[in-house]
């Protein structure tokens, strides 16, 4: 059922309304009626007869007409039955402000309190919230202290006392939200519908949410993200950055997927802007709420200072924003502004001799010359000029120009700067103390610019031998797949591998050679379920050139892991083709606890164990979204090929990447699987080792 009615409703009922002006009942019923809410507002209370000069009713069914919001505010214990009766009144979305649930380890009552709910299609919104509240509908539902600065924010918190603290603040640095909504413990209603809502609200130009966590409702996170980007941008602060421990992992990408790698991956894919703090979340969200989205990727700044300029073009660099050197014909306008020893090289800079005049038309200049995908006006106070002539002056030349185009303006100085920041704020422009904020906020436009030009096509799955790989899982009673059955479970979903064979005894390996299935060189490698780490105890033989060669290789690595690893139960002998040359990168995948199958890339060696370079998805994801996987590690220039080498297929790459996320995903009985390493060369891709753990 839509959320429309519990956002915008047009009658509310507060059960647990009290007239003591102590009480949480008392107070959310005070801001309903004092905000000038103008729908219905029912007091339900058995004690009284009229509660703030509104009539109470003894309970909710004897409310005449519709009820759309039930608000309950009594004790966890009486909830249910207070439940039962909305159900009777066939009210449409109830907002549980009760704690003691979950929360506390009370499961068994938010459980029984989720079933009446379901039972009944009733939505319910907490328990163990704030409330909400709707600036544009003047409804305060909340027990908040008053209605935040109005704009349009949508914020969607899990912390309801974060909801509470963040409304003075809003309207000290004039960040306007359209609705707050406390989540709370999301035992219904959660991020992903209302991600699903505020894709089509009147009032909401940017959703930003505050997360702990999300439970297991990833996935649909993921796509219900995924659309709403499309017409609205979300920016998600996800706090508790904590690795967490799974125990059970025998892959690197088990040992690789810490919750925020898996998070920024989730994020990236549907379009959802990362906020790495409380600051930086409503920055953005301010930025994307006023400006349209960035197209391209420059940046012109525009300032009075070298040294704002020199900073902003610091972060710039970082966060790949290219401060690009302007056309001639922008030169030249410069230049009739600018003094002689100023600079009309990017950041142009007028010299602490600029007045508003000169900010107003280099700015209009930038603005309307079409080379510019972005501009950051950084000011430093001089006495030259005060700040606000500098924020009427961006306001001028924005509205001269005509033309709608990020631009973000920085003041840096005092108090006089915080005046000029909320004039600038209170007129649609965003403005931020430092040109580090303000540069993160350009690099969200253009991350957000980036996701809406990019294309959208969903997973087209690949044609692939599904019942080899059937047969090969039904047919194993172990934990981890031996590695020549990982290595045809890769082969039977596209992704090439060396020939292999699996050898017990000398004869073998001799009559395997003989029948010339294999080409040399050869490796040889043990197997062994109790070993994963084969180098470690000499299991591992290379360059193997002959059969004479061959007989010693199987030989000796039976002695060295008996003397090694006495009690390792052994299979026999792995004997596999020697792989191309090229660079080593890791392919994996993995179930997530919170998104399910996962898909992981990183480059092998090094770049992997100690820098631990590499980025995730939820799975499946197509070839186009994997090429972006390959270009985020840190390490991707060794991709392109270095010191001589060549780059290597990014789209066989890619595409070995999109299989395996088709892999993870088909059966869900993998728990995690990976190729390391995966030789990927300048024709195709080669996974040489392969380890499947199954549930
Ligand atoms: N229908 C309607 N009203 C009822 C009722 C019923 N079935 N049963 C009791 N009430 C009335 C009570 O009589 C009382 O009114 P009164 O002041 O006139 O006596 C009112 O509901 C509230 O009940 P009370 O027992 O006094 O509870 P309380 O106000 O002390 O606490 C909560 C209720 C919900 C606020 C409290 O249990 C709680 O959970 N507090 C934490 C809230 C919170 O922090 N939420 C999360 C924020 S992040």
């Amino acid at each position: 059922m839509t959320l429309q009615n519990l956002i915008e409703p047009t009658s509310i009922a507060v059960i647990g309304a009290s007239p003591n002006p102590e009480k949480i009942g008392h107070q959310i019923l005070d801001n309903i009626v004092r905000g000038g809410f103008d729908g219905g507002v029912y007091p339900i209370n058995p004690k009284e007869r009229e509660i703030l000069g509104l009539k109470c009713y003894p309970n909710i069914m004897e409310v005449p007409g519709q009820v759309d919001v039930a608000v309950i505010v009594v004790p966890a214990e009486i909830v249910p039955s207070v439940l039962e009766d909305c159900a009777k009144k066939r009210v449409s979305h109830v907002v549980v402000i009760s704690s003691g649930f979950s929360e506390v380890g009370n499961k068994d009552l938010e459980k029984e309190i989720v079933e009446i709910c379901r039972k009944n299609s009733m939505r319910l919104l907490g328990p163990n919230v704030i409330g909400y509240i709707n600036t544009a509908t003047k409804l305060n539902a909340s027990f908040g202290p008053d209605f935040p600065f109005p704009g349009k924010i949508a914020f969607l918190t899990q912390s309801g006392a974060l909801g509470v603290a963040i409304t003075g603040w809003t309207w000290m640095e004039r960040v306007g939200l359209s609705v707050l909504v406390s989540l709370g413990n999301m035992a219904d209603v959660s991020f992903s519908d209302l991600i699903d809502y505020f894709s089509y609200h009147a009032d909401t130009t940017c959703i930003a949410a505050y997360m702990e966590g999300i439970k297991g409702d990833g996935r649909k996170l993921v796509e219900a993200a995924s659309q709403t980007s499309l017409n609205v941008p979300i920016v998600a602060f996800k706090a508790g950055r904590s690795e967490r421990g799974r125990a059970a992992t025998v892959s690197h990408t088990g040992s690789l997927a810490g919750e925020s790698g898996v998070y920024d991956g989730a994020f990236k894919q549907s379009g959802i802007i990362r906020a790495n703090s409380l600051h930086e979340l409503f920055d953005k969200s301010l930025g994307l709420s006023l400006l349209p989205p960035m197209v391209g990727g420059n940046c012109l700044i525009i300032t009075n200072a070298g040294g704002a300029g020199v900073m902003a073009a610091d972060t710039a660099e970082k966060l790949d924003i290219e401060i690009y050197d302007p056309p001639e014909r922008l030169k030249r306008t410069f230049k009739s502004i600018v003094p002689p020893y100023g600079s009309v090289n990017n950041p142009i800079d007028l010299t602490a001799m600029a007045i508003g005049g000169d900010f107003r038309e280099a700015i209009k200049a930038a603005l309307l010359d079409p080379s510019v995908n972005a501009v950051l006006v950084a000011y430093t106070v001089t006495r030259m000029v005060d700040p606000m002539d500098i924020a009427k002056a961006v306001h001028e030349a924005i509205s001269s120009a005509g033309i709608k185009k990020p631009i973000v303006v920085n003041l840096i100085g005092g108090v006089e700067c915080e005046t000029a920041a909320k004039w600038l704020k209170g007129h649609g422009i965003p403005s931020y103390p430092t040109p580090e904020r303000s540069i993160k906020v350009i690099s969200a436009l253009r991350g957000y610019g980036d996701y809406l030009a990019s294309e959208l096509e969903g997973f087209k799955p690949y044609k692939v031998d599904k019942r080899s790989v059937e047969e090969i899982l039904n047919g194993t009673s172990r934990r981890v797949l031996r590695e020549d059955e990982a290595l045809e479970v890769f082969r039977a979903y596209g992704i090439d591998t060396p020939k292999t064979l699996l050898v017990k005894s000398q004869e073998e390996v001799i009559s395997a050679l003989k029948k010339g299935d294999l080409e040399y060189p050869l490796v040889m490698k043990i197997s062994s379920p109790d070993i994963q780490h084969k180098t470690d105890v000499g299991g591992v033989k290379l360059g193997i050139k002959d059969e004479k060669e061959a007989v010693k290789a199987f030989e000796e690595l039976m002695k060295n892991v008996k003397k090694a690893k006495p009690g390792a139960e052994i299979e026999g002998v792995v004997v596999q083709e020697t792989a191309p040359r090229g660079v080593e990168v890791i392919i994996g995948g993995l179930k997530d606890p919170t998104f399910g199958p996962t898909v992981m890339f990183g480059l092998g060696g090094i770049m992997v164990e100690v820098l631990k370079d590499v980025v995730f998805r939820v799975a499946p994801v197509n070839r186009e979204e994997c090429l972006k996987m390959l270009q985020e590690v840190k390490g991707s220039e060794l991709l392109k090929g270095v010191r001589g080498a060549k780059e290597v297929h990014m789209n066989c790459l890619a595409e070995g990447l999109s299989r395996l996320s088709q892999l993870i995903y088909d059966f869900p009985e993998i728990a995690e699987v990976d190729a390391n390493p995966v030789i990927a060369h300048e024709n195709d891709i080669c996974a040489v080792d392969a380890l499947i753990r199954l549930e």
